[in-house]
């Protein structure tokens, strides 16, 4: 049972805001500017009280200093605040902040996504145990409300598969590469002023910022207890401008992907930069946004596409839990989220080397008379089917690329084959292997 809240329905919600950085601004300001609105909505007025940061002030507008606190014990132990919103991000402190917060009976809105992919299940326990709601929208998507949508507008539905792009840095830098072209570092430096990147941009482009995403995502979708261990986890930085410009040529667009699917309850849960068909709706969404491409049982397909972060859209999401966490609390309402419960479904996640896939092939090799043959013979030998192939250009003494596609192969054969084919002596470099997917998703 959640805890009673002592006193009148219409006493004030007192909210204890950790952080004061790009969405916690916004926070601030949409509660400054919607207050009216919500505070009519709920029959209750929704009141920042404490702001506790360890960072600078230089952010807090001047109306908020007077609400910055010391030390987190002042919101801790401050019995009149009754919902935590922890925008500090990162595991640490904000893991013990955000347990002591609930152990005191408080509840929690978070857009913490590595501290939930790592920890939500230890964390939803524990909000079960203390009574308390928790929300944390802002964490997948920004401002796209795709877990509300999977949590109840899909509650009764059975997704089969979802493909996202939920890294508006790596999509950023990959929309940037296939349009105008450039170096990579020159567009992430881009990205990093526009203030999309994680503190650690190397999350962003190794693909662990997605992988967090998609734990919590495949949580969501499938109520299956999902780790990190189990994401096959692959970033953009070895995508070269090459190989973008052979796709296109293929009808294809290199994108940052986070796939789910669940076939007769064995799931596929990985990160890595994916050919899709440039016709494709996913193909054609491009710069810093997030899209979310569902298939569903009963609905079908779904689609949805918004600012993945940024100070307001990521505001927006904190602030629809916020609404919908002080409503419970006003009105006693004891149900706990269904999220929270521990019943997960029985699920196998499918290994790497058990993934079937279409593949994308560049090999550098000499220009040779039976160069091809001896490849496309390997690739034979470990029943790898060839569905295209591209050569361009003459040299007589360096390598060429051979690009190759594949139809739908093995992945323990397909890498078994490239290592055989990488100990050729006319292949020169290190093969390129980049997973197709042929997305179905036009309306
Ligand atoms: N670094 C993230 C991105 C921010 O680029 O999408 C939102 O989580």
């Amino acid at each position: 049972m959640l805890k009673e809240r002592q006193g009148s329905s219409n006493k004030a919600i007192n909210i204890g805001l950790l952080g004061f950085g790009t969405v916690a601004g916004g926070v601030y300001r949409i509660l400054k500017e919607r207050g009216k609105e919500i505070t009519s909505m709920l029959s209750a007025p929704v009141e920042i009280k404490k702001i506790f940061t360890r960072g600078s002030r230089n952010l807090f507008p001047e109306s908020a200093k007077s609400l910055a606190v010391k030390d987190f014990g002042d919101i801790l132990n401050d019995r009149d605040i009754d919902i935590i919103i922890e925008l500090i991000g990162g595991i640490n402190p904000a893991k013990e902040y955000i347990i002591k917060a609930i152990e005191s009976g408080k509840s929690i809105i978070t857009a913490n996504k590595a501290l939930l992919a790592e920890y939500s299940e230890e964390i939803f326990k524990l909000c079960l145990k203390n009574n308390v709601h928790i929300g944390f929208e802002a964490a997948v998507g920004g401002g796209i409300p795709i877990l509300r949508s999977i949590k109840n507008g899909l509650a009764g539905d059975s997704i089969r598969s979802v493909y996202s792009i939920i890294n508006g840095t790596s999509n950023y830098i990959l929309s940037k590469m296939t349009k105008e072209g450039g170096k990579f570092n020159e567009i992430l430096k881009k990205a990093q002023e526009k203030g999309y990147a994680e503190s650690d941009p190397s999350l962003d482009i190794n693909g662990v910022d997605s992988a967090h995403k998609l734990v919590i995502l495949g949580r969501l979708a499938f109520s299956a207890s999902i780790s990190m261990e189990d994401v096959i986890i692959e970033g953009i930085k070895d995508i070269s401008q090459l190989d973008i410009n052979f796709s296109k040529e293929l009808g294809y667009i290199i994108k940052l992907l986070g796939i789910l699917k669940n076939e007769d309850s064995k799931i596929e849960i990985r990160v890595h930069p994916t050919l899709i068909p440039s016709s494709s709706l996913i193909a054609n969404v491009d710069g810093v946004f997030n899209a979310f491409f569902l298939n569903a049982g009963y609905a079908g397909p779904l689609s949805f596409t918004g600012y993945g972060a940024g100070s307001l859209p990521t505001a927006s999401a904190v602030i629809g839990d916020l609404i919908e966490i002080a409503g419970k609390l006003i009105h006693n309402d004891k149900h706990h989220d269904l999220i929270l419960s521990e019943k997960f479904n029985k699920i196998r996640i499918k290994k790497k080397k058990d993934i079937i896939s279409r593949y994308y092939l560049r090999f550098s090799a000499a220009d040779r008379p039976g160069v091809l043959a001896k490849i496309s013979g390997i690739l034979g030998g470990h029943s790898i089917s060839i569905a295209s192939m591209i050569q361009k250009g003459r040299q007589v003494k360096g390598s060429v690329s051979i690009v190759i596609t594949t139809h739908e192969a093995n992945e323990d054969e397909l890498l078994n084959s490239i290592k055989e084919c990488d100990g050729l002596d006319v292949v020169s470099a290190k093969t390129v292997v980049l997973r197709i997917e042929d997305i179905e998703d036009k309306l």
